[in-house]
Formats: structure tokens, C-alpha cells, sequence
């Protein structure tokens, strides 16, 4: 364990587990923040949100093997150890837990979660295999991190879904906080996948929130045929060239099942490839 300025940096999940042990023997609540690293301020609003939360913060980075699938960016998925333990110091990490692949998976590992419905749709649908990486890995660093929150953005909402069915599916201790989604000025929803985008790129990809503000729009002026929804989100896409739409759908916001008719609760969500960059964003109605 090395320690610098306040915060703690552990690697091995047995040194996790020790500290996590103490400071509930300490009788100290733990909040915890998930994440893969490459920090940006989406990331950020979840720590500080965290420290509010709990007398102590941990944050872990850990590219999950699990989640890619074959041909995704795995190998080229952004990396900056320092940079990420630079932002986690500032923003007042108290320990920050960078695991290595070989031990959260050591050889022989064969034992995986699946939330069968909500991994289906939407995300699921076009990375089959995803949602599983993220229940294993996410319930995983539960069992390591033993913490008494955990925070998500709202950003990725259908793994907001599946963590939180599966906490109440298999009866974890631990309250889920789904936090708003943080935009650039453009409207951009922060993700660290936001780096692969040329500045060109960078401003097609403005539209992902037009659309979905156009349908919310709509839909605050009293449209709820979906169908009439999501034409209008679809031609503000079209319109400015944004890229290559995987889905754009109305879905009911907690069982994630299609709607014809949209009401209060529901979520639009997207995803678009904009480059070599495939972008997600959402909108609550
Ligand atoms: O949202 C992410 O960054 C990842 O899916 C998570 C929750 C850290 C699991 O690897």
C-alpha cells in the first residue's frame, strides 16, 4: 500500500478487503465509486457526490475484460494511470483501488451474473455479453469493496437497470445512487469514449442530445405516440449527419420493456457511432 498526500492507492484485492474490514471495524460507512478509468468530469461529480455520502471515498479503475466483446476496444480503450490518481487526489479519494485483469479473473475463473431480462434490449441487443462483464465485475468489487453506496451516471441507464435489479435480486447491502448525466457545453454527454471523436466528429455528435431534447420536447407538449416521437428525435439525427444509429428507442424506465404509448417515467435512449466512437445518451420523460 503506498500512500501519498491523504490518498491511499491499493492494488491486491486481499490489501482491499483488509482495509475495507478495518474501516468497518472502525465503524466508518464506505462510499464507492466504479469506474474505468480515463476520469472526466462525469466521473468526478460521482466522487464528490460519494464523499457527501460516506466518511470515506473509494474509487477503483479497472478496464473489465468482461464487457468487450470480440473486435471492441478493449486494447485501445484509454489508459492514464496518472492522470486518473492526479483527479482522484484532488477531488479528495480517499482510497483508490487499481486492481490487476490476472486477479479479477484468475485462470480457472468460470463463475459469471446475468440479469437475463434487462441485458437484452437496447445496448445488450447490439453487445451481446456486455451486461454480464458488468454484473460480474460490478458484484465482484462489491464483495472486495464491501461498500455501503455505490454511485453511477445515469449516462449509461440500462447498466443503472441491471445493477439495481441485481442488488435486489441477490440481496445485496449496498444503496444504489444514479446520478444526472453530465454534458459538455454542446449538450455532449460526458464519456471517456468522447476522445476517439475529431473535433468535427465532436460537433456531429451535438445532435445525440438534440434529438433527445426534441423528443422530449415533444413530449412535454403532449405527443406520447412513440412512433411520433422518436421520428422527430430520428430527423434531427438525420438532418445533421451524425453518424450511424444503432437504436433509438422509448423504453419503460424500470423493466426497460418497449411502449407505444410513452408516459412520465419512460426513458428515450440512443446510441450512435459517430466515428469510431459508438456514443450512448438518454433522456428521462
Ligand atoms: O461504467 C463503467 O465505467 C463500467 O461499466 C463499470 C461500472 C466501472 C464496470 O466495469
Amino acid at each position: 500500500m503506498t500512500e501519498s498526500t491523504r490518498m491511499v492507492v491499493v492494488k491486491g484485492v486481499d490489501e482491499m478487503k483488509a482495509v475495507s474490514r478495518a474501516l468497518r471495524k472502525d465503524g466508518k460507512t464506505i462510499a464507492f465509486v466504479p469506474t474505468m478509468g480515463a476520469l472526466h468530469e462525469g466521473h468526478l461529480t460521482l466522487m464528490a457526490e460519494g464523499k457527501k455520502r460516506a466518511d470515506v471515498l473509494v474509487a477503483s479503475v479497472f478496464v473489465n475484460p468482461a464487457q468487450f466483446g470480440p473486435g471492441e476496444d478493449y486494447k485501445k480503450y484509454t489508459r492514464d494511470t496518472e492522470g486518473d490518481l492526479d483527479k482522484m487526489r484532488r477531488i479528495g479519494v480517499d482510497v483508490a483501488f487499481f486492481p490487476e485483469p490476472g486477479e479479477i479473473y484468475p485462470p480457472g475463473f468460470q463463475t459469471y451474473v446475468e440479469v437475463t431480462e434487462l441485458e437484452k434490449p437496447l445496448c445488450g441487443a447490439s453487445r451481446p455479453g456486455h451486461f454480464r462483464g458488468v454484473a460480474t465485475v460490478v458484484l465482484k468489487l462489491f464483495n472486495i469493496v464491501r461498500p455501503d453506496a455505490a454511485l453511477f451516471g445515469k449516462k449509461d441507464y440500462q447498466q443503472l437497470q441491471v445493477i439495481k435489479r441485481m442488488v435486489r435480486d441477490l440481496d445485496l447491502d449496498v444503496e444504489i445512487v444514479g446520478m444526472p448525466v453530465v454534458r459538455e457545453a454542446s449538450g455532449l454527454a460526458m464519456s471517456s469514449r468522447n476522445a476517439y471523436l475529431s473535433e468535427e466528429q465532436r460537433t456531429r455528435a451535438g445532435a445525440l442530445s438534440r434529438a433527445l431534447g426534441e423528443i422530449k420536447r415533444k413530449f412535454d407538449g403532449g405527443e406520447r405516440n412513440a412512433a411520433a416521437l422518436l421520428e422527430s428525435g430520428r430527423r434531427v439525427l438525420t438532418d445533421s449527419s451524425a453518424g450511424d444509429i444503432d437504436y433509438l428507442e422509448i423504453r419503460n424506465g424500470d423493466t426497460l420493456e418497449e411502449v407505444k404509448l410513452a408516459s412520465p417515467g419512460d426513458v428515450a435512449a440512443l446510441a450512435v457511432k459517430v466515428g469510431r466512437a459508438r456514443l450512448i445518451d438518454n433522456i428521462e420523460l
